[in-house]
Parts: structure tokens; C-alpha cells; sequence
């Protein structure tokens, strides 16, 4: 039922916000989603009975809150540009991503991006051991009137670390564009080969906050 429910959503925002993206409702529905249950407990998994707190493949970015949705403060926007650079990224044929666009697209000439760059609102990783990776994301500021700053509040990940750079965004107008970056590195060998591993990633301001689910997978 998760679909016609989204959908009631997704009508809801476009009707305040006609001019988002549909990355950037998305983005909305994701960063204000709630990890807790209405007794401030995490959603548990009812899937084997075991009742044990919900993973990320189960909850998702979390219970969808249409209210919060309207005023999510930022947003993780996508452009159908970018779509082309993961397309090419993922290694596909100039003739397959010419196929899925619509329109004849020449990898060569598209400055193309890993999958991990993808400017969505979650970040997922694979981690060679003794390797840190970067992924990096873009944030625009929805609010319209008022400068807020953000500050960066991270859930490590059991065995891997995590830097943002910068840690604060200072957003003055609707509009506003600010990059950072998401540095991972394995920390200990707690975690073995394959194995999977949750935190999260918040910007908070005094007024909003953003929160994107992180995953990593040891390799
Ligand atoms: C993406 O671009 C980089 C740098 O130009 C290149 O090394 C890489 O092979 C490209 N990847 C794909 C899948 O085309
Ligand atoms: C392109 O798409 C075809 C199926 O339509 C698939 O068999 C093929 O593996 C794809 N190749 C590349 C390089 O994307
Ligand atoms: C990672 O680094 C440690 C310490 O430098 C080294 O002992 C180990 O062999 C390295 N592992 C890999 C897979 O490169």
C-alpha cells in the first residue's frame, strides 16, 4: 500500500511546491522521514517475528511524515543531466543510455559520475579495506525566506569512519547551492567481508533537520 499512499504525497507537495523536481519531492519525503515509531522506539522488522529493530533495507529512509514533507529546509535535487552522467558511469553503451533518454547521447563527451555520486538523498558504499572513499552531494536550500546554518551530525557506521567537509553550511537565500564531501575509511577489522553495516547523516539547523540514511558494505 506504500504506493497510492506516496502518490496522495507527492500530489500534496507538487500542489505547494508546483515548481520541484520530482528528485527534489523525493528528497522531501526522504529527509523528514521518522526512524521512530509513536512511542519514540525504533520501527521494528515484522518480517520473521522477531520484532528486532528495522535495517535499512527494510525501513527505507523511515515512515513518511506529509506534513514535515512541505518544509524539509534543503533538498537533494537531480537534474535529468545527472541521470545521464550515472548512466554513462555505470558503464552502459552510448546506444542503451540513447535508448533510455530518448535522444542520441555520446558517453565520451558526458562528463560521467560514479553511482556513488549520484546526488540522491541516501549514500551508499562499498569499502576495500586500507581505501577511503569520497562521495560527494549538493545541497539547495527550499526555505524562502530567512538565512539558516546547518550543522553536520554523523551516526558512524559500526567499523567504518565518517568525515564531512566542510561540517557547517551557512544558506542565505531560496536557492542556494552548497556542496560537501563524505569521506569513508574502515576503522578496525570488526567488520568482515561482506558484511553490512548502518548510520546516518544530519544536518541540523536550529529550525530544520535533513537526515540521509548511510549504508556500507565491506569488501
Ligand atoms: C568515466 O570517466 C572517467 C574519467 O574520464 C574514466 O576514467 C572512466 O573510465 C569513465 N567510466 C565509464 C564507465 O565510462
Ligand atoms: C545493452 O542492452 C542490451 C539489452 O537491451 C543488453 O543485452 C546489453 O548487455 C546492454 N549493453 C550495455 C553495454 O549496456
Ligand atoms: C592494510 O594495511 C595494513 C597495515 O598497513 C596491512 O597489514 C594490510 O595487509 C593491508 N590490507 C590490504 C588488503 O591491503
Amino acid at each position: 500500500m506504500a504506493a497510492p499512499h506516496l502518490a496522495g504525497v507527492v500530489a500534496l507537495i507538487k500542489s505547494i511546491h508546483k515548481n520541484w523536481s520530482p528528485a527534489a519531492i523525493k528528497s522531501a519525503i526522504m529527509t523528514t522521514a521518522d526512524r521512530l515509531d509513536l512511542d519514540s522506539k525504533p520501527i521494528t522488522d515484522d518480517y520473521d517475528r522477531t520484532r528486532e529493530p528495522a535495517g535499512l533495507f527494510a525501513i527505507g529512509a523511515g515512515q513518511v511524515n506529509p506534513q514535515a514533507t512541505i518544509d524539509p529546509g534543503l533538498i537533494y535535487n537531480i537534474m535529468t543531466s545527472n541521470y545521464i552522467q550515472y548512466l554513462c558511469g555505470l558503464g552502459y553503451s552510448d546506444k542503451n543510455v540513447s535508448v533510455i533518454v530518448d535522444r542520441q547521447i555520446k558517453c565520451a563527451d558526458i562528463d560521467n559520475i560514479s553511482a556513488e555520486d549520484l546526488n540522491y538523498p541516501s549514500i551508499t558504499v562499498t569499502l576495500d579495506p586500507n581505501v577511503t572513499k569520497t562521495v560527494t552531494r549538493q545541497l539547495t536550500n527550499v526555505v524562502i525566506s530567512g538565512a539558516e546554518v546547518y550543522n553536520a551530525v554523523v551516526e558512524e557506521p559500526k567499523g567504518a569512519s565518517v568525515v564531512v567537509t566542510p561540517n557547517k553550511l551557512g544558506f542565505g537565500g531560496l536557492g542556494m547551492k552548497k556542496k560537501f564531501t563524505v569521506e569513508f575509511k574502515i576503522t578496525d577489522g570488526s567488520m568482515s567481508k561482506d558484511q553490512e553495516s548502518e548510520g546516518q547523516l544530519l544536518w541540523r539547523s536550529p529550525k530544520h533537520e535533513v537526515r540521509s540514511p548511510v549504508s556500507v558494505t565491506f569488501a
